[in-house]
């Protein structure tokens, strides 16, 4: 991980931000910052931001206020960087990581190998048998962000639903290249950057139903594949998109989960906390409460792992969330969602305290 660099010394600095209309932040209150709080229990907090969003001077306010870590939403993701071969776009991604050096935070990047997201002309290549390209294609991103030293080398490789009795996903890179790619990206990011913490991430693995059981077995399957090739993997990266559709949640079952994934040697993070209140009452106060409940049930499990090295929510402010563009999330009553830690006003809300006294009431990491 990279030093941080104070930000009383930088924000108290004045400095202009390349260009970008932000202001110098006064951060008031360290204690009353979400990293700050995380960082008293060992653990780190972050927040998934996009390059509009924090253009938005009170928003890039509120980032700097809580986070330590910051993840961009897609401007790192293969589709968005080379959309036509060879002709590479880093500047979204940049404005991201500019932001983070001009205010002291650390980048996780997201995401190298992702079936989502690839461009059109990458599958065809695949399709044709030119199996360099996904490691061209992590070389010249990890070089390029050399910055980077936190990565989400292959996101969402699990599906069950593919028959396969390894469970991988059928995606363009198992097709071309075999079950093998998973092993053959991460030794590829470990030789370009070999202090990096190298991330396997993925979804659906919280709740008591039989498609997340399967993708939990899937998931510790998979791990100890790794482990015995010698797979050069530092932790594993929990998406956690959560939801109250009654869907049952049991901390002893996610406690067992988290444990088997601590057995194997590796990490844990959870990298992109939220959480959908489709089914909710449309009273604001309720709402809050019942979903902050929730999320400090949640985390409660989570953070007694002692393998669990932080926590990063997927956007920080409801005004922007990738929930309230997603049909699925959407709550019939046409009101906006409420998944984050701030309001569309980025004032706290009960999340907000939810996760402050989860990270208190952490068992300190040393
Ligand atoms: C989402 C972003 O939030 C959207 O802006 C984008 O259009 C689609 O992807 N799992 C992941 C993330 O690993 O990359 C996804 O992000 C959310 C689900």
């Amino acid at each position: 991980m990279q030093p941080h660099i104070t930000r009383r010394t930088l924000l108290g600095g004045g400095l202009a931000l390349l260009g970008s209309p932000l202001r110098a932040v006064a951060v008031e209150n360290e204690n009353a910052r979400l990293a700050r709080i995380a960082r008293t229990s060992g653990l780190f907090y972050g927040a998934a931001v996009n390059s509009a969003s924090i253009t938005a001077d009170d928003f890039a306010k509120a980032v700097v206020r809580d986070a330590d870590f910051i993840v961009p939403e897609w401007e790192m993701k293969w589709g968005t960087i080379e959309k036509v071969r060879g002709n590479r776009q880093y500047g979204a991604a940049r404005k991201i990581v500019d932001f983070a050096n001009f205010h002291g935070l650390s980048v996780r990047g997201h995401t190298l190998v992702w079936h989502r997201n690839i461009p059109a002309w990458a599958v065809e290549a695949l399709n044709n048998k030119e199996y360099g390209i996904m490691q061209e294609h992590i070389r010249g991103m990890v070089a390029n962000f050399g910055a980077v030293h936190d990565w989400d080398v292959v996101n969402e490789a699990i599906d069950p639903t593919s028959g396969r009795s390894d469970n991988l996903r059928l995606s363009p890179f198992l097709s071309a290249l075999g079950p093998g790619y998973i092993g053959e990206a991460f030794r590829t990011a470990r030789a370009a950057s070999p202090g990096a913490r190298l991330v396997y991430n993925d979804f659906g693995f919280e709740y008591e139903i039989e498609t997340h059981r399967t993708r939990r077995r899937a998931l510790i399957r998979l791990l100890e594949r790794l482990k015995v090739t010698s797979v050069p993997i530092d932790a594993v990266g929990l998406q956690a998109h959560l939801v109250t559709r009654g869907l049952k949640f049991d901390p002893a079952a996610y406690s067992a989960f988290l444990k088997d994934i601590a057995d194997l040697g590796l990490k844990i993070i959870i990298t992109e906390l939220d959480i959908q209140d489709t089914d909710l009452p449309a009273d604001t106060g309720e709402r809050d409460r019942i979903l902050a409940g929730e999320i400090a049930r949640y985390l409660d499990a989570v953070l007694a792992e002692p393998a669990v090295a932080g926590v990063l929510t997927w956007g920080l402010s409801d005004r922007y969330t990738w929930l309230n563009s997603d049909p699925k999330a959407k709550r019939p009553d046409g009101l906006p969602s409420r998944p984050l830690p701030l309001d569309d006003k980025m004032e706290r809300k009960p999340i907000w305290s939810a996760i402050a006294d989860a990270f208190r009431n952490a068992p300190e990491r040393s």
